[in-house]
């Protein structure tokens, strides 16, 4: 275990303990995150769904699967990146995360950012945009690279894509989401 894995696995359960988030009281278990503490790139998702409630970890309903498969078409595992989301726990039916609840969890995904040091922040959806490209649309800002300077994280460069969920039965929305996909390697090239 590398120092930076060890660190990322204390604050995760630091997480589970200490976050207030309402969230907390009608959720099953906590879903901090998986992957790969080292990663050059850290996907963000909004909260976690039934299936990521059942068993504690993201993104591993159909959302998940199809995530995984455009990983592999950029020859990449789920080992190689770390995949966490803005809120921490399951809101109800899967509504969308309240302010208070995004409040509550945001420092946590900050503390995870600060310690990853990511590369490239993938924001999955518009949700996940809006904690980071703010008042922005999905519609224009996907598939773009921004470095953005933001409180508690830094300088960070964000690649914005349609989220999986919503691209996975819609045929235009996920021909661009592969479009954008494939497009990561050279961006991280570019980045390093
Ligand atoms: N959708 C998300 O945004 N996050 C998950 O963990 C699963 C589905």
């Amino acid at each position: 275990m590398t120092i930076k894995q060890k660190h990322l696995h204390e604050l995760n359960q630091k997480m589970a303990e200490e976050c207030q988030c309402a969230l907390k009281s009608t959720a099953i278990n906590v879903v901090p995150g998986e992957g790969n503490a080292d990663a050059d790139i850290l996907f963000i998702g909004e909260a976690p769904g039934k299936k990521e409630d059942e068993q504690g970890k993201p993104f591993i309903g159909a959302a998940g699967k199809f995530l995984n498969e455009m990983l592999a078409s950029i020859g990449l595992k789920r080992e190689d990146i770390y995949i966490t989301n803005v809120v921490k726990y399951r809101p109800p039916g899967n509504r969308d995360p309240l302010p208070d609840e995004v409040a509550d969890c945001l420092p946590w995904l900050e503390a995870q950012i600060q310690l990853i040091k990511p590369k490239l922040i993938v924001p999955l959806g518009r949700h996940a945009m809006e904690r980071f490209l703010k008042g922005k649309k999905i519609s224009e800002v996907h598939g773009q690279l921004f470095e953005i300077k933001m409180p508690h994280i830094g300088k960070r460069n964000f690649y914005t894509l349609y989220h999986p969920a919503a691209a996975l039965y819609n045929g235009s929305m996920r021909k661009v989401l592969l479009e954008d996909f494939s497009r990561i390697p050279k961006l991280l090239k570019k980045i390093q």
